[in-house]
Parts: structure tokens; C-alpha cells; sequence
């Protein structure tokens, strides 16, 4: 991408022009600005010029009534949203004066604009600066240098430099459970730019023995959608980075599907049990361990008050480390009768004589189990499960009748399940492979031991501020396990509030650290899913700014449940998703920054045109789904805050302006009625093929081709019109052809078309 200055500027003599005493801001607007604008694509139209804002909050005059107005020579529109301002200024006056970036960034922050962009130009030098950054300007040249710098200019400042949210398209589906996957058409060459966003994954939580049922955490991603978007993302041998890797279903799902990993925590709990959890083990060895010592656990248990004393001074114990505040107890030990001081320490006393590295750490982590079963604030859950109140409640809280567990019992239950978890695992985490996995203690905003651009795909899944105090919370588990906390690790977790009373900003910075460092060590084309799980929208926001102004590509999110709510649902829809997000960008050489809806447009059409979206896209949508969808919107595009206000009840339009049918649950386009908003003319015309076969076949009609179109093309009629060949080939992908040229809707296993 070059240009020359004489393309720009003609013969015109820059320097001396700059001196000239008559060259004021008229000039710099005429003479440089408006061609630079010209060339990077702003026609006429896309130019606002000298637009009247009225300050938000200052009035001026005795009676306070005339709004102060404030006038930015210049808005670059994109796909009608305010991309970019930009504002002229003599050649005597400096682009970086402090009071010139106030006042344009007033100009860009403004409701009407909330523009990601603002620049200054004086004629002698151009200065650019994103919003949420006025203390250093990303890009800063002279206009004598123009053409050194044009390539960036036009990365940050073209109008292909900006999306509107999220867009619809069309693509090849394919189905699996209940949702759809597109398909990868190119299927022999894995072109990482080209991957499709996946679409909610149906979850299977206890399917898999190598997550399930070993060891509890705190949350714990499900891991077959983790595996989805590591096998659509990534191909085998790729390196997949979790730095927030908890319980590390990442590392052992890349694993699994014949990916190398590296999975990283601060929390020395987590570590040891990804480590404990995949380390290659015989199983036949790890069963004659196991006997071994629970025969001289039963032999040497601890029963009368004399033995238990004994036990407790022989046997190893937890350091009395101090709980966190809100406990009903002061310290560790104190969570636990002395019979299971007595027992437990017996255990870890007996496993800690085992030879073999790997069956010792095993067994340890079936020992850490067995502490989180028997203390005292274990209770039976209703389901027969049961859990420490550290992991229902967040909080060490004595159980009001705790439950006394059979030691042995289910030390023999930790065996039931630990061993199918080995097995499960075996084939593709052996000796052989271990190496291709790096479990290690760290923290995620510095991951200086990864070169920059050696990793081919992130998934993590990080706090959500408040909820969960990690490093707090497995306090019981670290001090039994002698694993050490540092000052240093609690400075670094990314939490609010905790023992360290952590404030958001604290919460916030160490996020934009991390975010930073995985654009550092990510490969160019690459993708990072993100899980967004924070109840706080202001949240999306630094998420979203931080990873654009590292240089990341917002390229969409997904609405996703992980198996339990994580957010409580609330009377006002907006308030909160139904599930989880995952929120995907990628590293590109010219990333595209996401427009805000200035809030002057009008929000009504931005609700239906989203509404008919999700519709169009699933072929009817659920309440849920169309919520989701909405949040996602109003987050992309900066009104979420209007949409709680205006349509807490999205009741009115919906039963106005959609079908409903109680069976399915789903609101569908009125019948033979139209989409009233832009929807990609693909979607629309697969929309309209299905519901039309789908009708026909309820009537036990057939129809040919022709008579398909001549159904269609009608619906269409207000858009673009589709050629015929596009609506065969989006027929052939739903339908199949049978005799005399009838067509019918796919069959069950191609495509579920009843559950639609
Ligand atoms: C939501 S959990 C991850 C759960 C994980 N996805 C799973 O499936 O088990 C977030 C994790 O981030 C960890 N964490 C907090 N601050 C960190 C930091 N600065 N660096 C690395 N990990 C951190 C916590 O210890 C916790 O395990």
C-alpha cells in the first residue's frame, strides 16, 4: 500500500507552504486533509463536516438554558456510524497541546459519536490517538513523511478498517447434537483466516472420565466444547495456550485431539492436579500401590483418642495456615476433627513412602480428594454428591451437620475414578508424549518464557472478578499439600476484593496485562477464544479495548452454556446472558476496529434487524436465543444500557411481530410474511426455502424447482434478488433432489430440520 505526496498534494511545496503566514486552518483543511481523506476512501457523503454536537452536561448563560455546541471540522462515516474525527488546526498550533486532545476527544466520546478513533492534524503533522489511550498518540508523523506512513493510516483510518459488529453470513452447516457446525469446505488445506465461528455447542459434561470426577475446582470448563473449538481453531501439532488453565481442560483436551500444550495457573492447586491428573501411570501398579497402602492404612488406623493423639504428632500435618476472613474457623486445621487430622495425615504419611514419582503424585491427588471430603464442612449433597463448602459456597463454612465420610470407602471410590481417567487418557498422553505438554505455576501477564509468535491458538477461560478468590479459597488444599503461596502470586491473581482486597482497577490492569502478552506469543492469523463470564457489561468493554488496542480483531461472540448458569437470571432480560460468551478475535496484520452505534440511531430497527437475524440464522429463534443475541449486540455496539432501559420486556414486539409456536418454543417470521430489515439475502432465501418445504411437506405436497422460486422470489422482493443458481445451490445444501425434480428437506442426521 503506497502513495506518493504528489499524488496526494501535486506539486504543492510543503514546507514552504507551512510557513506561509496566510496558510491558516482553512488551508490545512482544503490543502492537506481533504485529499488524505479522499485517498483512504471517504467520499463526499462519508465526510461529515463542522457537525453541531450539544455538550452532554454544560450549559452556559445566566438562565443556564443554551447548550455549549461543540463542532468537529471533521466525522469520517462508515456503514452510517461515526468511524473516526478528526479536527484542523493552524499550522501554529501543536497536534500533541494537551487542550487540542481534550477537546477532540470530547468531540469523539460525545454520545453522538463514540468514535474508537480521534486525530489532529496541523498541516505540519498528523497525530492519531484511540480514545481509551489520550496520553500517547499510536501514530505520529509529518506530513512530509506521509508516504513512510501510509500503510498504517490506512490500517487504522480506512473505512475497511471498521466493522459493524457481528455480520451474519452464510456458510455450509453441518449438524452435530442440536447445534449446527459449518462445515470446512477446504478441508485439505487448513487456512487458519478462513475458520468459521462455531455455533453453540450442545454440552456433555460427564462424559468424559479424564475431567469428571477426579478432582473438584472451583469451575471448570466443559470439555467438549473446548475440544470443538480447539479442533476448529487449531490443527494437530499446533501449540495451544491456557494461561488461566484452572483444572486444565484445555491442555488435556489439545492433548486428546494430537495438539502440543501448555497449560499455566497461579494457583499451585491447580497445577498439581493437571500435573497428578495426566502423568503417565501403570495402571496394574497404580492398583498394587493403592492396596498397598490402604492395607497398612486399615492395619494402623487411628481409632481411640490415644492413637489419634499419636497419629497427629507422627503423621504429617497442614500448616495452620489462616483462613480467609468470613470462615467460621481461624485456621486450616481447624476445618477438621482431630480423627480426620489423625486419618488424613496417615494417608499422606503412607503415600509419601511410594517409589515411583508418578504413582505417588497419583495417589496424592486421590489424598487432596480425601481432604476435600472429609472435613468438617463437608455435607452430603442431595444428589448423593456432596461438596466442601469452600467449592459450593466460596467460603469455609462449618457444615451444620457434617457428614462423616467412610475413610476407606472412599479412598476405594477415588480408585473407581481415577483409573478410567488414566485409561481415557493413555493413548495420547503417555511417556512417549508427556513432553508435548508443559504444566507449570505462573501468571498469565507474563509469559516471557514463550517467544513472541509461537503459539498457534489460546482458549482460557479467566476469573470473573469477584466471584471466586482462588488463591484464597485452596488454602485447605495448599497447606496439607505443601504448596506454597507467595506475596508475589497474590499480587498477581487477577481478582477483586479476596484478602488482599483487590480493587477493580487492580482486576482490571492485570487482565489487560494478560491480554497483552497472549497477543505477544500468539502467531499472526491466529485466534484467541476468550470465555466471558463477567456479570459486570463494563467488563466487555475493557476486554474489547484492550485486545483491539494490542491489535487483536474482534470477530465475534458466541452465546455458550457450560453445562450449570453461571448467571442468575433476572426479571429484566438484559441484565444478563443465559450462559457464557466466547468472545473470539483474531491477531491480523490489519485488524478492523468495531464500531458504536452512535445513540442517536434509531434502536428500534438495530432490535429488529437482530431479532430477524438469530431468526433467519437458526430458522426460528427461542426467547433465549433472541436475548443472547440482543446482549451481544448491545455490548458490540455500546447500547446495552439503552436496551435494558427501552425493552426490559421484549414481550410486546415479539407477539406483535413474530409467529410463535408453543411446541417448538421458537418465534419464527410471520408466514408468508417478510424480513423487514437487511438480512443477507442467503440467509433470507434459506429461511424461506425451509419454512416453504417444511409446509409443503406437512400438506404431503411436492414441488419442483420452479415452483420453489416462484415462491421466493416474491419474499425477496425488497431486497437484493438472488440469482437462480444461488438459490439451487443453498437448496442443495437443505434439500435433496428426488424424482421428476421434486425436492424434500434432508433427512434426519444431515440435517435435524424437525428440531428447527
Ligand atoms: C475460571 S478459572 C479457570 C477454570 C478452567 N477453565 C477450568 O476449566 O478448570 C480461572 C483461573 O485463573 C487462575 N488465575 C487467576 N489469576 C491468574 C494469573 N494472574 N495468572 C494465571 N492464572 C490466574 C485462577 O487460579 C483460576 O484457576
Amino acid at each position: 500500500m503506497s502513495i506518493t505526496k504528489f499524488k496526494l498534494f501535486g506539486n504543492l511545496d510543503l514546507q514552504a507552504v507551512v510557513k506561509d503566514p496566510d496558510f491558516k486552518e482553512d488551508s490545512v483543511r482544503e490543502v492537506i486533509i481533504l485529499p488524505v481523506l479522499k485517498e483512504l476512501g471517504y467520499e463526499n457523503q462519508s465526510i461529515v463536516r463542522s457537525k453541531s454536537l450539544k455538550h452532554p452536561f454544560l450549559k452556559i448563560g445566566s438562565n443556564k438554558k443554551r447548550a455549549i455546541k461543540l463542532v468537529p471540522d471533521y466525522i469520517m462515516k462508515v456503514e452510517n456510524n461515526y468511524a473516526w474525527v478528526l479536527d484542523a488546526k493552524s499550522p501554529s498550533q501543536k497536534v500533541i497541546d494537551s487542550d487540542h486532545i481534550e477537546q477532540v476527544y470530547s468531540y469523539a466520546s460525545h454520545p453522538e459519536i463514540r468514535s474508537t478513533y480521534f486525530a489532529i492534524c496541523n498541516g505540519i503533522e498528523f497525530a492519531l490517538y484511540r480514545r481509551e489511550h489520550t496520553d500517547t498518540p499510536i501514530l505520529l508523523f509529518t506530513i512530509e513523511d506521509i508516504e513512510e506512513y501510509w500503510g498504517k493510516l490506512v490500517m487504522y483510518l480506512s473505512p475497511n478498517s471498521f466493522q459493524v459488529g457481528k455480520s451474519f453470513s452464510y456458510d455450509n452447516t453441518s449438524f452435530v447434537g442440536n447445534a449446527f457446525i459449518r462445515s470446512d469446505r477446504s478441508s485439505s488445506i487448513f487456512d487458519y483466516s478462513k475458520r468459521p465461528l462455531l455455533e453453540e455447542i450442545p454440552v456433555r459434561k460427564q462424559a468424559a472420565r479424564r475431567h469428571f470426577g477426579v478432582h473438584p475446582y472451583f469451575t471448570r470448563q466443559t470439555w467438549n466444547v473446548v475440544a470443538e473449538y480447539i479442533k476448529n481453531f487449531s490443527k494437530p501439532g499446533d501449540l495451544i495456550l491456557d494461561p488461566f488453565a484452572g483444572s486444565g481442560v484445555t491442555a488435556i483436551e489439545a492433548m486428546m485431539n494430537n495438539r502440543r500444550a501448555i497449560n499455566m495457573d497461579i494457583n499451585p492447586m491447580a497445577v498439581f492436579m493437571v500435573q497428578a491428573n495426566i502423568s503417565p501411570v501403570n495402571r496394574y501398579e497404580l492398583t498394587e500401590a493403592f492396596e498397598q497402602v490402604k492395607d497398612e492404612y486399615i492395619k494402623n488406623e487411628p481409632k481411640t483418642e490415644e492413637e489419634i493423639k499419636k497419629a497427629i504428632k507422627k503423621y504429617p500435618q497442614p500448616k495452620p495456615l489462616k483462613l480467609p476472613k468470613g470462615s467460621d474457623v481461624q485456621t486450616v486445621d481447624q476445618l477438621f476433627s482431630k480423627k480426620q487430622l489423625a486419618q488424613l495425615g496417615l494417608l499422606k504419611f503412607l503415600i509419601l513412602k511410594q517409589s515411583n514419582e508418578n504413582i505417588k503424585k497419583t495417589l496424592l491427588l486421590m489424598f487432596s480428594v480425601m481432604v476435600a471430603r472429609v472435613n468438617l464442612t463437608f455435607h452430603d449433597g442431595p444428589d448423593g454428591g456432596g461438596d466442601s463448602s469452600a467449592l459450593r459456597y466460596y467460603r469455609y463454612r462449618i457444615a451444620p451437620k457434617p457428614t462423616t465420610v467412610n475413610f476407606v470407602k472412599c479412598f476405594e471410590a477415588r480408585l473407581k475414578r481415577i483409573l478410567p481417567a488414566k485409561k481415557e487418557m493413555e493413548y495420547f498422553i503417555n511417556d512417549q508424549t508427556i513432553s508435548n505438554i508443559q504444566v507449570m505455576k505462573g501468571t498469565a501477564t507474563n509469559l516471557k518464557f514463550l517467544p513472541k509468535e509461537s503459539v498457534d491458538y489460546i482458549y482460557t477461560d479467566p476469573p470473573y472478578g469477584k466471584k471466586i478468590p482462588y488463591l484464597d479459597l485452596s488454602v485447605m488444599w495448599n497447606a496439607w499439600l505443601d504448596l506454597e503461596v507467595t506475596e508475589e502470586d497474590y499480587q498477581q491473581e487477577a481478582i477483586e476484593g479476596g484478602e488482599h482486597n483487590k480493587s477493580k482497577k487492580e482486576y482490571n490492569t492485570l487482565m489487560a496485562q494478560s491480554i497483552k502478552e497472549m497477543y505477544r506469543v500468539l502467531k499472526y492469523d491466529r485466534w484467541l477464544s476468550f470465555v466471558f463470564a463477567h456479570k459486570d457489561p463494563e467488563f466487555w468493554h475493557l476486554i474489547i479495548e484492550t485486545a483491539e488496542s494490542c491489535g487483536f480483531e474482534y470477530i465475534g461472540a458466541v452465546p455458550q452454556k457450560n453445562g450449570h448458569s453461571s448467571f442468575k437470571k433476572h426479571q429484566n432480560p438484559f441484565t444478563v446472558l443465559s450462559g457464557q460468551l466466547i468472545i473470539n478475535f483474531r491477531k491480523v496484520q490489519s485488524p478492523r476496529a468495531i464500531l458504536k452505534a452512535n445513540l442517536g440511531m434509531d434502536i428500534a430497527d438495530i432490535v429488529m434487524q437482530t431479532i430477524e437475524g438469530i431468526i433467519a440464522k437458526n430458522n426460528g429463534a427461542t426467547l433465549e436465543q433472541i436475548n443472547d443475541e440482543l446482549i451481544i449486540r448491545g455490548l458490540e455496539l455500546g447500547f446495552l444500557d439503552l436496551l435494558k432501559k427501552e425493552y426490559s420486556d421484549l414481550t410486546g414486539i415479539l407477539t406483535s411481530c413474530f409467529d410463535f409456536n408453543e411446541d417448538t418454543e421458537l418465534f419464527t417470521i410471520k408466514t408468508d410474511g417478510r424480513f423487514k430489515t437487511q438480512i443477507d439475502v442467503k440467509l433470507r432465501v434459506r429461511y424461506y426455502l425451509i419454512s416453504y418445504l417444511r409446509r409443503m411437506e406437512r400438506e404431503n405436497r411436492m414441488v419442483t424447482f420452479d415452483e420453489i422460486v416462484l415462491y421466493i422470489l416474491p419474499l425477496l422482493k425488497n431486497g437484493l434478488t438472488p440469482e437462480n443458481q444461488t438459490i439451487l445451490s443453498i437448496l442443495e445444501d437443505i434439500a435433496d433432489p428426488i424424482e421428476h425434480d421434486y425436492w424434500r428437506l434432508k433427512r434426519t442426521g444431515q440435517v435435524r430440520l424437525d428440531d428447527l
